[in-house]
């Protein structure tokens, strides 16, 4: 993997330290203009222990993801779903915003950053203290009911979940990314799953899974995000799920820079004006930093 930066062109030389270089002064001062719009992956949650897909902590590999078809066709499939999530979710929810994600909430809270859109589903940045974060792809601490649209929060759903299985207490040392654990036949065929309190229907994380579309509206929200950016500003996403990476496209179809922090290389370094390869925590730690000093 590489260690140096890389703007985007051969005029910068590569340095040891991606937080000493070109690179890392020119993210400094494309952030001190503000305006910023981050765009936030998986990537940034590594150091608060949720593992991406993608990465050197991906876990693709192991299990397939849960697709919206699956899910709505199969109630066999919503019944190893939600066994699994029903371990998987507390281990998220015990999970604790990082340096990075307190890092973002600091730049906003110094008026320099107009947008956050996460593909993340797990919160952190508003644990953080960031505000009006739009979530792409949903969140996992939310709950939709299919038939009647309402939506409820996932700590009710557990509430429930564990007085409709007592017993239940399946072990698992395996966590996926999105909140799934690994789990034997055995104890999924005896968990029983509950429907809405409301109206009996089909209960869904309010996740956006593969397959399914985000929202017209959601989507819009954040074109218009993009388009008025002084910087997208993206962190930790391999921009390979065309979600994102369409406003990286946007982004570089209007003009605006595109700055990414990223270990690894991503499907938007050829848009980007620049890159750092970097971990997010020390990175944007570093960069709050060389702000306050410059202010
Ligand atoms: N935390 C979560 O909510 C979560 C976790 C995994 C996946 N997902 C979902 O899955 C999809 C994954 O796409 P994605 O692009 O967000 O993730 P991804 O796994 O495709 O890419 C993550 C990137 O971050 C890099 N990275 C990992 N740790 C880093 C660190 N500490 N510092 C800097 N870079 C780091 C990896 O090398 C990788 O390139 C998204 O749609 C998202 O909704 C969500
Ligand atoms: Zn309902």
């Amino acid at each position: 993997m590489d260690t140096g930066f890389d703007a985007g062109s051969d005029v910068l030389s590569r340095s040891g330290d991606p937080l000493a270089g070109t690179g890392f002064r020119m993210l400094a001062d494309l952030v001190a203009d503000g305006d910023v719009v981050v765009l936030s992956g998986a990537g940034l949650s590594t150091e608060s222990g949720i593992p991406d897909y993608r990465g050197k902590t991906g876990r693709r590999r192991r299990a397939e993801p849960m697709t919206y078809q699956t899910f709505v066709g199969s109630a066999e499939a919503r019944r190893r779903y939600w066994a699994r999530s029903h371990l998987g979710w507390r281990h998220i929810d015990r999970t604790l915003p990082n340096a990075g994600h307190r890092a973002v909430a600091a730049l906003q809270a110094r008026g320099l950053v107009s947008g956050i859109i996460t593909q993340n589903v797990d919160g952190l940045h508003q644990a953080a203290g960031a505000r009006q974060v739009v979530e792409l792809h949903g969140s996992l601490h939310r709950v939709r009911c299919l038939a009647c649209g309402r939506r409820t929060p996932r700590h009710e759903l557990d509430r429930r979940l564990r007085a409709a299985n007592p017993d239940w207490r399946a072990p698992t040392d395996e966590v996926n990314p999105d909140g799934d654990a690994a789990l034997t036949d055995e104890w999924i065929d005896s968990f029983r799953v509950v429907d809405c309190r409301s109206c009996g229907g089909v209960l869904k994380p309010d996740v956006v899974f593969f397959g399914e579309n985000v929202p017209r509206p959601r989507v819009q929200r954040c074109y218009e995000l993009t388009e008025n950016a002084g910087t997208l500003l993206v962190l930790g996403s391999s921009l390979t799920v065309a979600s994102g990476y369409r406003f990286v496209r946007r982004a570089a179809e209007h003009a605006i820079p595109v700055a990414i922090v990223n270990q690894g290389p991503t499907r938007g370094d050829a848009h980007a004006l620049l890159t750092l390869d970097a971990p997010l925590g020390p990175a944007l730690t570093a960069l709050l930093a060389a702000l306050d000093r410059s202010r």
